[in-house]
């Protein structure tokens, strides 16, 4: 069986966008995989000061996955600060990259534009993230575009060591989701929560419901777009194509049903999400960093006796 890897940031709640560009496709793969999905805590570390946030969003990320439908006796869920191999690698490759090579990293200069502190780990950020990839001789890691020069530099890294110290890790594929294309917000932009424009994947109800009402919509158009292009994701297009010529005009009708549909994908995981106490969060990403952990530590050991400081 192929081995995947994919891993998100407990960064804050995650929206429908997330859920359709990024979770739900990476679970469904899983299944086909021997897979390992990670808490990207120390990745979080280089914007999140807030240690309560990150406790909290720790756990949400273990519930999201689970009630997305992740199986841990099948797929390994596990957070990176519980397998210290990752920070010990991530060292050993800045050790082989240079300071012009990181300085190219887009994702870098664009969190620097947008204002964040440009610390040390944020500049490091792609050698741990190939640390994770690579610790794990991956075969294959699902992630969105954004993240595709991240996967260059994981086999820019995988190839530096190999030169240098023998053969040792295996370059990595990215499988970029792209299944649909972006979800766009209650804006009709890209939805993100940077934009403020989310339906979050597990509020409320009434929450939903008061977010697709406030959908903006062109009065003088006969269908609106913006709901529209949010249904397309809960409904073929024939059956969108029934409902948008019966109750053309009627926008109101129109978000009712958005939202009937919202609710008929979100109640079951909701349930599911709450039936699972921090307690249990807690239980399933020790287990799961258990296991990760055996993983790499074997791998770390070649490691270390192939640089030398194994004596
Ligand atoms: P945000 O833009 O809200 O900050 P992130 O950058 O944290 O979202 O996204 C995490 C993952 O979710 C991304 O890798 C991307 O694949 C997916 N994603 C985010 N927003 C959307 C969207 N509007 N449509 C489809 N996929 C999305
Ligand atoms: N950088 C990824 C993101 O922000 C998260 C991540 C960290 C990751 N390590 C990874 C993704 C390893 C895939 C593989 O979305």
């Amino acid at each position: 069986m192929q081995r995947l890897f994919t891993g998100l940031q407990p960064s804050g709640a995650l929206h429908i966008g997330n859920y359709f560009g990024a979770l739900k496709p990476a679970v469904e793969m899983c299944r086909e995989y021997d897979g390992l999905v990670m808490i990207a805590d120390y990745h979080a570390l280089t914007s999140l000061k807030n240690p309560d946030a990150l406790r909290r969003n720790i756990l949400g990320v273990v519930k999201d996955y689970m009630a997305a439908g992740l199986d841990p006796a099948h797929t390994i869920l596990f957070k990176q600060s519980d397998v210290p191999e990752h920070t010990e690698l991530a060292w050993i490759f800045q050790c082989l990259v240079t300071v012009p090579f990181l300085e190219l990293s887009h994702a870098y200069k664009d969190k620097v534009a947008k204002g964040l502190e440009a610390n040390a780990g944020l500049f490091a950020y792609p050698m741990l993230m190939a640390a994770d990839i690579l610790l794990y001789d991956t075969d294959v890691v699902p992630v969105g575009e954004d993240q595709r020069q991240h996967l260059e530099y994981a086999r820019e890294a995988a190839a530096k060591f190999n030169n240098a110290f023998g053969e040792t890790f295996k370059e990595p594929k990215e499988k970029i989701l792209k299944s649909i294309a972006v979800v766009p917000g209650i804006d009709g932009k890209k939805m993100s929560k940077s934009y403020g424009n989310t339906i979050p994947l597990f509020a409320t109800k009434d929450e939903i419901a008061k977010l697709v009402m406030s959908i903006i919509t062109d009065s003088k158009a006969e269908s609106p777009v913006n709901v529209y292009s949010i249904h397309a994701l809960f409904r073929t297009r024939e059956e969108l194509s029934t409902l948008y010529t019966e109750n053309k005009g009627k926008y109101k009708v129109l978000k009712e049903a958005l939202i009937d549909d919202i609710e008929a994908l979100i109640a079951p995981m909701r349930a599911k999400r709450d039936a699972i106490s921090d307690e249990d969060a807690k239980r399933i990403i020790k287990e799961g960093g258990e296991k990760a952990r055996e993983r790499a530590s074997k791998k770390i050991a070649d490691v270390r006796t192939k640089v030398g400081v194994s004596v």
